[in-house]
C-alpha cells in the first residue's frame, strides 16, 4: 500500500542521526510503526522462520540495512532501504539522488511483466516443420498453460503468447518453445515453471522428439524497466569532471574489463534493494548480466551517460527486473515486509522502477568519484573510523582520531592508539 502521508526524502544531516533517531524519522514519515521497524533488531529474521525457509538451518546472518535519501521517482519521494555489507553504497546513492533532485529526479517506466519459460525438444526429425506445427497450436498450448493458474488469469495475467526457436550446432538441433507469461506482481518463477512442466508432454506430441528442459529463463528481456535522470553539472563538480565522467562511461561501453566493474557499481545499488525487499538477487543479477551483451556480441556497459544541451549529464539505464511483491521471501520475511511497507509500493512495476533508479544513482556516484578524486579517499575515511574504533575510541572521540589519522597519512591501529592517548591526556 502507498504510504498514507507524502514523504520528504530530503532529510538534512540524516547521516549524523543515531540509529534510534533515524528509526523515529522513518516511522514519522512512513506507515511503518515502531513495532514494524523493530524487526530489524534481531537481523530481521527469527530462527523458527528461517528454519521453515531453507534446509538444515543453523542460524541467520545479519547484513546492515541503511536508508537512501533524496530520491524523487516519477514525482514522488521515497525513503529506500538498502541491504549491503559494503561501506559507501548508501551514502553514494543518496548523494547522486541529491544531484538529480533539483532537475526532476528519476523517471522510470516498465514493460508488462512478461516472464518466459523454455521447453526444449531434442531428436526432432523435422525441426522447421515442428516449429510451424507448434505455432499453429498456439491457442491450444496457451489454454493448457493458463489452466494451471486460474488465479493469475483472473487478475489479468497468464500466457500472452508463444514463440519457437531452432537452436543448431554441428552436434545437435533443438526446437525450443517459449511461453510468454504475464506474471503481474509476482517474480514469476513458480508460475511459469508450473506451466512449462504441465504443457511439456503436449509440446513433444506436437513437435516430435522428446523434452529435456522445461524451466524459466532468467534472461527476462521481455520484462524491462527503464530509468532516466538529469544530473546537475555544477553539483557533479563542474565541466571538467563532467567530461571525465563521459570518458569513463564511454570506456565501459567499449571495454569489457571496465564494463564489468562499471556494472558492478550498478549492481551495488540494485542488489541492495533487491535483498532488502526479500527478492531473488541471483535472478536479477543473471538477468542484468545477460543484458550486458551489446549488438556486436561484446559484454558492455548497462548504462549510458551523455551531456545534454545545458551541459548536464543525462543518465539512462534499461534492464530486466524480475522482482515481485507476492510469493517468495518477500511475503514471509519480516524485514522484507518492513522494507516494502517503508517504500509504500503497490506493484512489482513500482518496485522495479525504484530499483533501477537506485542502480543509476549508484552508478553515477561511483563514476563521478572515479572521474575526480578516486575512490580511496572516501574509503580511507571509513577505514579510519573502523581503525579508531578498534583502537578503543569512544563515539565522541572518533571524529577527532579520524581527522588526525588522515592528516598524518597513517591509518594504523598503533597510531590510532597513540593519537587517542594524546587526545585523552590533552597533549
Ligand atoms: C566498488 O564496489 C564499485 C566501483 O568499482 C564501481 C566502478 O568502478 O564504477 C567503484
Amino acid at each position: 500500500m502507498a504510504n498514507s502521508r507524502a514523504i520528504n526524502s530530503r532529510i538534512a544531516n540524516f547521516r549524523s542521526y543515531d540509529v534510534a533517531a533515524r528509526r523515529a524519522e522513518v516511522v514519522r514519515q512512513t506507515d511503518l510503526t515502531d513495532a514494524d521497524i523493530a524487526v530489524y533488531d534481531d537481523g530481521g529474521l527469527g530462527i523458527d522462520q528461517a528454519d521453515r525457509m531453507v534446509e538444515n538451518v543453523l542460524g541467520v546472518i545479519g547484513i546492515p540495512v541503511g536508508v537512501a535519501t533524496n530520491f524523487t521517482i516519477n514525482g514522488r519521494d521515497y525513503l529506500i532501504p538498502l541491504a549491503t555489507e559494503e561501506a559507501s553504497v548508501v551514502a553514494a546513492a543518496s548523494n547522486a539522488a541529491r544531484i538529480a533532485r533539483g532537475l526532476g529526479g528519476f523517471h522510470v517506466s516498465s514493460t508488462a511483466p512478461i516472464m518466459q519459460a523454455q521447453i526444449q525438444l531434442v531428436d526432432v526429425v523435422d525441426p522447421a516443420a515442428a516449429r510451424i506445427r507448434l505455432l499453429e497450436a498456439r491457442d491450444e498450448i496457451m489454454a493448457l498453460a493458463n489452466e494451471q493458474d486460474p488465479k493469475l488469469v483472473s487478475v489479468g495475467g497468464g500466457v500472452k503468447d508463444i514463440s519457437v526457436r531452432i537452436i543448431s550446432s554441428p552436434e545437435a538441433t533443438y526446437v525450443v518453445l517459449h511461453l510468454h507469461v504475464d506474471v503481474r506482481d509476482a517474480m514469476g518463477a513458480n508460475a511459469v515453471n508450473t506451466m512449462a512442466e504441465a504443457i511439456a508432454d503436449r509440446v513433444a506430441e506436437i513437435g516430435g522428439g522428446h523434452v529435456v528442459l522445461r524451466i524459466l529463463t532468467n534472461k527476462a528481456d521481455l520484462r524491462l524497466t527503464r530509468a532516466r535522470a538529469v544530473f546537475d553539472a555544477e553539483l557533479i563538480g563542474g565541466p571538467e569532471v563532467v567530461d571525465n565522467l563521459i570518458h569513463a562511461a564511454r570506456m565501459a561501453e567499449l571495454d569489457p574489463y571496465r564494463a564489468a566493474t562499471h556494472n558492478k557499481g550498478i549492481m551495488n545499488g540494485i542488489s541492495s534493494v533487491v535483498l532488502a525487499t526479500g527478492n531473488d538477487t541471483r535472478a536479477v543479477e543473471a538477468g542484468c548480466h545477460s543484458h550486458a551483451i551489446n549488438a556486436d556480441g561484446i559484454y558492455s556497459s548497462l548504462s549510458h551517460f551523455e551531456k545534454n544541451a545545458d551541459g548536464n549529464i543525462v543518465g539512462t539505464l534499461e534492464l530486466p527486473m524480475p522482482v515481485g511483491l507476492v510469493g517468495g521471501a518477500t511475503k514471509v520475511h519480516p524485514a522484507a515486509q518492513a522494507a516494502i511497507k517503508m517504500l509504500g509500493v503497490e506493484s512489482a512495476d513500482e518496485l522495479a522502477g525504484i530499483i533501477l533508479a537506485v542502480g543509476l544513482a549508484q552508478n553515477l556516484a561511483a563514476v563521478r568519484v572515479l572521474a575526480s578524486e578516486g575512490v580511496q579517499r572516501g574509503h580511507m575515511g571509513l577505514h579510519a573510523r573502523n581503525i579508531a574504533a578498534s583502537a578503543g575510541a569512544e563515539k565522541h572521540e572518533i571524529d577527532a582520531v579520524v581527522a588526525r589519522l588522515i592528516a598524518d597519512k597513517s591509518i594504523r591501529v598503533e597510531h590510532a592508539e597513540t593519537v587517542l592517548a594524546e587526545i585523552r591526556t590533552g597533549n
